[in-house]
């Protein structure tokens, strides 16, 4: 059973419940248990790319500050770090 997602209180987890969690709901809940954040687990990287360039034009498309480098490196690094295998 998956419960919390992992490590969101690391400098690279913070990145990615900052923006991707802007669109898709609080990050952090009561208890650990969110519905906001997508949940890494829940994909490979391969798709977390493709995913993360989707993202990055809808990001684009609402006229939100597009991810820098330095956070598109942070959220690829987090991703890679807990997606499915
Ligand atoms: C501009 C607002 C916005 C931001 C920021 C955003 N998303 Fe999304 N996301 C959406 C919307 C709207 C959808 C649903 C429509 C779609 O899938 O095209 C979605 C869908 C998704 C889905 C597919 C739905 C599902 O549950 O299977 C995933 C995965 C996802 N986003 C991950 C991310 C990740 C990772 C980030 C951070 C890099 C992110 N999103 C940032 C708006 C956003």
């Amino acid at each position: 059973m998956l419960t919390e997602i992992p490590e969101l209180n690391t400098a690279d987890g913070r990145v990615f419940a900052q923006r991707c969690g802007a669109c898709h709901g609080k990050p952090f809940g009561s208890h650990g248990i969110t519905h906001g954040v997508p949940d890494p687990r829940f994909r490979t990287i391969v798709e977390w790319q493709e995913e993360l360039t989707r993202m990055e034009s809808l990001m684009r498309e609402k006229g939100l500050q597009p991810l820098t480098d330095h956070e598109r490196e942070a959220i690829t690094r987090y991703l890679h770090r807990h997606a499915k295998s």
